[in-house]
């Protein structure tokens, strides 16, 4: 029998209907028995269709109930501190979205709550238990590819603004664009791949092509305001240089004239990888390149399948929460991520790279 965790939710946008509540109610012992929205109908609609049996528009009102063990947290990013921060405070768990925060201050102090309080801070890094990335997780950490000093990530989207004119698209409630909602996947993937080694300097690029011209929409997102704001970037490469003398490029676009792309390559003097599912295939997406006895190996291993990964980070979270194991992505890992974003933007606006 395992030991109940009840949760709370706070948010019931998108991420939440699709992934927070089937992912959570997946798991035996877990209740979601709470959902928060300042859009009090969108909270108490998917109360109905999950059957959540409290509703509430304020989150502090959540936070306060005895029976609420943990939360997750999946309101606009400027809201994610407040928000981890007191029900951290009042002794709950807390699974916070990306990005940590909008500032490295506000992601300290999440940090800080969590070490004070003694609960998990657990971040949604919802693309690390994907097959291929625990792959070459596994690979790097077991010194396949010997000294690591290339990695690359890409994923560009050609239309995916989400929410235009909502929270995602104003610089004050979402810190960023892009940058700020997939640079912080793809970064979070290939600096893990790595296992977060010391970085030396950020460059960073990073440009507004086709929002503020209500181009590139997606269909993502709660809400969506033709005509609204679009003050934040849309498309950004972000050079690391390791202290290893290594370089890390990472590269995404919500908009873009190209199609829509994801690869990953890992380049070490031992070995490569190379995860493209647009060259190679879905049925063996990644490649592995070696020598052997001078000669060129290119090998395609055999990716285990996993339906909906996607869940794994919120079955990590309920067992941390039991006292069972880490979370997946810790709130500290989350902050060393955040802080390079914040550094590309840093060096995006100084037109040079940045100490870090
Ligand atoms: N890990 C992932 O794969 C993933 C995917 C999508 C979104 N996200 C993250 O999840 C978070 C939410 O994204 P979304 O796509 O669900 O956005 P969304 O716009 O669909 O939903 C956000 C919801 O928050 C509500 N809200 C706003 N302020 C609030 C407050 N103070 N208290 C309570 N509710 C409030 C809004 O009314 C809305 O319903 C963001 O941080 C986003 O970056 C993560």
């Amino acid at each position: 029998m395992s030991t109940p965790v009840r949760i709370g939710i706070v948010g019931a946008g998108a991420v939440v209907v699709h992934g927070h509540v089937p992912s959570l109610q997946a798991i035996p012992g877990v209740q979601v028995i709470a959902i928060c929205d300042t859009n009090l109908a969108r909270a108490q609609e998917a109360a109905a269709k999950f059957n959540i049996p409290h509703v509430f528009a304020d989150y502090r009102d959540l936070i306060a109930r005895d029976d609420v063990d943990a939360i997750t947290v999946a309101v606009p990013n400027v809201f994610h501190a407040p928000v981890a921060i007191a029900a951290l405070e009042a002794g709950k768990h807390v699974l916070c979205e990306k990005p940590l925060a909008t500032s490295v201050e506000d992601g300290k102090a999440m940090v800080a709550a969590a070490e004070k309080a003694g609960k998990v801070l657990a971040i949604n890094m919802s693309n690390r238990p994907r097959p291929e990335i625990l792959m070459l997780r596994q690979m790097a950490q077991a010194g396949r590819f010997g000294k690591i000093t290339y990695a690359f990530g890409r994923m560009l989207r050609r239309n995916g603004i989400p929410g235009y004119g909502s929270w995602f698209t104003r610089k004050e409630l979402a810190g960023g664009g892009a940058t700020m909602d997939i640079g912080v996947h793809m970064l979070d993937m290939v600096y893990w791949i790595l296992g977060f080694p010391p970085v030396s300097t950020v460059r960073g690029e990073i440009q507004a092509v086709h929002g503020p011209y209500e181009r590139g929409l997606g269909g993502w997102g709660a809400d969506h305001v033709p005509g609204g704001t679009f003050d934040v970037d849309d498309l950004a490469a972000i050079h690391l240089r390791l202290a290893n003398g290594g370089l890390v490029t990472i590269e995404v676009t919500w908009a873009i004239h190209a199609r829509n792309e994801e690869r990953i390559q890992i380049a070490g003097d031992l070995a490569g990888a190379d995860y493209f599912p647009d060259l190679y295939g879905r049925d063996h997406p990644l490649r592995i390149y070696r020598t052997e006895d001078g000669v060129p190996v290119e090998v395609a291993p055999d990716v285990p399948k996993k339906e909906w990964a996607w869940a794994e980070g919120f079955r990590h979270f309920v067992a941390a929460c039991r006292g069972e194991g880490a979370p997946l992505a810790t709130g500290a890992e989350g902050l060393a991520v955040l802080r390079l974003l914040e550094a590309a933007y840093r060096s995006a606006a100084a037109g040079t790279e940045v100490r870090v």
